[in-house]
């Protein structure tokens, strides 16, 4: 986490926000945003805005188009991201704006199809994505953005679309355990923000004590009943994070959220003044590469109303759609009436917004989960639903229910469009595993894995010698990790692996092994799955081995911890780079050898395939493998663990997405590494569609 030094923290400069000027005549407001008490403004005018969270390197340019067509044409306003320091700044100094990273062109994009952005520069950002940066260049990166944003002319008070910037991100979760620290950080933090000059309002999220301007904002489920407001009667109440499922984990099943509960909550929010709300997310897209952190899936957030691939998941994106459009035709009176609440039974209110020239709207409101209600409201009869909000446009008619689904279900099928399934057509290389007498860094302790790997790769070697002083019986090894996964080999031959679980983070380990009465190579294989990407001093996290003992039998323990150790970072296949095509010759392969092909621990797999026909998204099954890697025509798709079940028996994720763009028609390169073992033959290309509705356009009357 950032801490604020007392040098640092100096550099305050003057507040300003935004400007609102009475010109010659009346009130003439310019370019810009603002805020009151009710909501933003933008170019004088108080706004209710829909947003979606759409995480740009997380799909591919070839798809921001589609994406941001589907998401306006959801009723949604404002495209919500996050700014992935550690992408555009993978070296101090060293920026990289291009392709996924094309941060301006998404921006344009959105822009050129009439939609506005808030900008979460972080530069913290959490995001479920690897070590959420957390450096003392905060400043620099973030005027960077700001500065980078500018010379586009892409805030909106120089005409652009960007209406919104966050600064920081959640930080009150950890806030506490910086003591009297956490505080003058978020004090520094929001004047560094306001002192950059966007003429933009900047958000804190989870953030209290956000120092005026900056707006405190609600991330949750239910901030209808959870948020205590903004911290000031003159900031509007906004919600930044509506979570329209959750983040998945290797190990858990996915967290469905119905399209009821998601409606019921943002109306509510609605009812009780607020004005924004983003849905989080509303297209999660996809983990590509070692992006994602510790232990999550490559499929993120595939449950929002925009699936993994882009595809609408119905009802959920046709249902908050109607919402939109009820909320948006009654704005005015929201956003100029005043309110005001009646009871109207033990578990029922009405939220009406009234005013004499923009009308009237009511919330009718049935908390109670179980009973439909009978409410009467201004001398007209309602029935609402268990747990529904109906909206009563002119505080009469009674156009949408949040219980009241009127869009049909769709689902998602994946089709196998090819099996790879022809031994001949594979080719197989398998990694040597390296013993301590080839090691070049050894030390007497076990050393902490990213300390040594630098996160430049996933693994880390640490390897030994055993020779039995005197007779070993039914010699067992005995290993604790602190994450996440090893894999131990003794003399050359995988005696066993384990991992743990973002639950569970010690991984504990006995496998019994065989022992030649000579010099035994001990080499165990650390591998990570992503950082953390959120917490306190992630900095003092550790992982790796903490300790390696042999049992011979139930009497005799000797512990290795602090013997020698010899250690490598990374794979062979790794620092070949063999997933490019150029590299490819760089080790011998085998051909043609079906029984060489199966089942094989440290293998890398390398095949030949054409590119399925149309252009609807395409995916990999890997069920019948384990855990590993796998690239296309040199671009990771990410990591795949199916041997990971869910309590089900099933894996959290069998299908992983090869988006278009690095698909040829012919002669694509897929390059798979294996680390427990699995049966290539079984890895097929898919083609994933809805039946049912995936037009954007509303299909009712
Ligand atoms: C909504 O805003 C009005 C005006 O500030 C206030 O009187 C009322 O208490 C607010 N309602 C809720 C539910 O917060
Ligand atoms: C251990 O590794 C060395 C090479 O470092 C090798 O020469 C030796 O044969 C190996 N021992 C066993 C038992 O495999």
């Amino acid at each position: 986490m950032v801490s604020c030094r007392v040098g640092f923290c100096l550099i305050l400069l003057g507040t300003v926000l935004v400007f609102y000027t009475v010109g010659a005549g009346g009130a003439t407001a310019e370019k810009g945003v603002t805020y009151d008490g009710r909501s933003l403004i933008i170019d004088g005018q108080r706004k209710l805005l829909f947003s979606g969270s759409i995480h740009y390197p997380r799909s591919t340019p070839e798809m921001w188009p589609s994406l941001i067509e589907k998401t306006k044409e959801g009723g949604i306003d404002v495209i919500q991201t996050y700014v992935f320091w550690n992408l555009h700044e993978p070296k101090l100094g060293q920026y990289d704006f291009s392709g996924r990273n094309d941060l301006v062109k998404f921006i344009k994009e959105i822009r050129s199809q009439g939609l506005y952005v808030c900008l979460r520069i972080g530069p913290f950002i959490e995001a479920e994505w690897n070590y959420g940066p957390s450096k003392f260049h905060m400043r620099k990166f973030t005027s960077k953005i700001v500065n980078l944003m500018k010379s586009e002319g892409l805030y909106a008070s120089q005409g652009g679309p960007i209406i919104l910037s966050q600064i920081e991100n959640e930080y009150g979760n950890v806030e506490a355990a910086f003591h009297e620290k956490g505080a003058s950080y978020v004090k520094w933090a929001g004047q560094m923000a306001v002192g950059l000059q966007t003429g933009v309002p900047w958000i804190m999220c989870k953030q209290p004590d956000a120092p005026d301007p900056v707006i405190n904002t609600c991330n949750g489920m239910r901030c209808g009943e959870t948020f205590p407001g903004p911290n000031s009667p003159n900031k509007p109440k906004m919600w930044t994070e509506d979570w329209t499922s959750f983040f998945q984990v290797y190990g858990a099943e996915p967290y469905i959220r119905s399209a009821e509960d998601i409606a019921f909550h943002a109306a509510l929010f609605v009812a009780k003044n607020g004005s924004y709300i983003n849905y989080y997310m509303y297209h999660g897209g996809t983990n590509f590469g070692r992006t994602s952190s510790s232990y999550f899936i490559t499929g993120y957030y595939d449950q929002a109303p925009l699936d993994e691939y882009g595809l609408l998941r119905q009802p959920k994106y046709g249902h908050l759609k109607e919402l939109h459009a009820a909320i948006k035709s009654s704005a005015n009176p929201l956003l100029q009436g005043k309110q005001t609440i009646l009871s109207l039974g033990p578990m029922q209110q009405a939220y009406v917004f009234e005013d004499p020239s923009s009308g009237c709207v009511a919330f009718l409101v049935n908390n109670d989960a179980t009973k439909v209600i009978q409410i009467q409201f201004r001398n007209n009869a309602y029935s609402l639903r268990p747990k529904s909000i109906g909206i009563l446009q002119n505080c009469k008619n009674l156009i949408y229910e949040t219980a009241k689904v009127n869009v049909a279900k769709n689902m998602r099928v994946t089709t196998p469009v090819q099996v790879f399934n022809v031994p001949d057509k594979w080719e197989v290389f398998r990694e040597t595993i390296p013993t301590f007498s080839g090691t070049s860094l050894k030390t007497n302790a076990l050393l902490e894995h990213t300390k040594l790997t630098k996160d430049k790769s996933d693994y880390l070697w640490y390897t030994s010698r055993f020779k039995p002083d005197s007779p070993c019986a039914n010699p067992s090894l005995y290993i604790e990790s602190s994450g996440h996964v090893v894999h131990v080999f003794v003399n050359n031959a995988l005696a066993g692996s384990g991992h743990g679980s973002r639950d569970i983070r010690v991984v504990k380990l006995q496998v019994p092994v065989s022992l030649i009465n000579g010099q035994n190579n001990i080499s165990i294989l650390s591998g990570m799955v992503g950082l953390p990407d959120s917490g306190a001093y992630m900095e003092r996290k550790s992982y790796g081995l903490t300790k390696v003992q042999i049992s011979c039998g139930e009497r005799k323990t000797i512990d290795l911890g602090g013997s020698k150790w010899g250690y490598s970072v990374g794979l062979l296949g790794e620092k070949v780079r063999l997933h490019q095509w150029r590299n490819l010759r760089r080790v011998k392969w085998s051909t043609n050898n079906a029984g060489l092909i199966k089942n094989r621990p440290l293998a890398w797999y390398k095949i030949m395939f054409d590119g399925p026909n149309g252009n609807g998204p395409v995916g990999l099954n890997m069920e019948s493998m384990g855990k590993g890697e796998m690239w296309v025509n040199g671009e990771s798709i990410g990591r795949y663990w199916v041997s990971f079940l869910t309590p089900s028996g099933h894996p959290s994720q069998s299908i992983y997405h090869i988006p278009r763009a690095f698909l040829k028609a012919s002669g694509n390169l897929l390059v798979v590494l294996e680390e427990e073992g699995g049966d290539p033959l079984g890895i097929s290309l898919n083609t994933i569609s809805v039946v049912g509705s995936n037009q954007a356009q509303s299909q009712l009357s």
